[in-house]
């Protein structure tokens, strides 16, 4: 199903349509890596909806990514369970191992660095999620430790061979 379809499916459950641009964001999202202009106003149009809505909710939430970010997005929760438990040490960490800032992405576009607010999950704090997942409890080893199978994932999926891959549809 794509995109169009999927966001008209999403819309069908809301009695307001203005209600589906947050599901409608997160589809295009999954679509095109990330929201620029053209998809927000894309996501309006599909909706019908003021384009100043969607782009009020794209840019007001940290999950909406209006630029391009890395194959892993880091986002490190600095609210204030997580700062308590040493998430600045955390964040200064990745800073060092990764060699870039709050906010950049590494040159090979592996990894996107980003701080957000409270994710829900104090009580395994420090936490960071990655993509889907939630990763707790952490310090500096088990980091490492993360960032490393994540660059072995990496490694795997650059690994295989295009022809053994099944092709669209089957
Ligand atoms: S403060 Fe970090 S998950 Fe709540």
């Amino acid at each position: 199903m794509g995109m169009r379809e999927q966001i008209e499916t999403a819309a069908a459950r809301y009695p307001d349509r203005r209600s589906a641009i947050m599901p409608a964001l997160l589809i295009a999202q999954k679509a095109h890596g990330h929201l620029p202009g053209p998809v927000l106003e894309e996501v309006a149009d599909i909706l019908g909806v003021e384009r100043i809505w969607v782009y009020e909710l794209a840019t007001f939430y940290t999950l909406f990514h209006t630029e391009p970010v890395g194959r892993f997005h880091l986002q490190l929760c600095d609210n204030i369970a997580c700062m308590l438990c040493g998430a600045e040490r955390l964040l200064a960490h990745m800073e060092t191992v990764l060699g870039i800032g709050k906010g950049g992405t590494t040159p090979d576009g592996l990894f996107t660095l980003s701080t957000v607010e409270c994710l829900g999950a104090c009580e395994m704090a420090p936490v960071m999620q990655v993509g889907d997942d939630y990763h707790g409890n952490l310090d500096a080893a088990r980091l490492d430790a993360l960032l490393g199978s994540l660059r072995a994932h990496a490694g795997r999926l650059a690994t295989v061979d295009p022809a053994s891959a099944p092709s669209p549809g089957e």
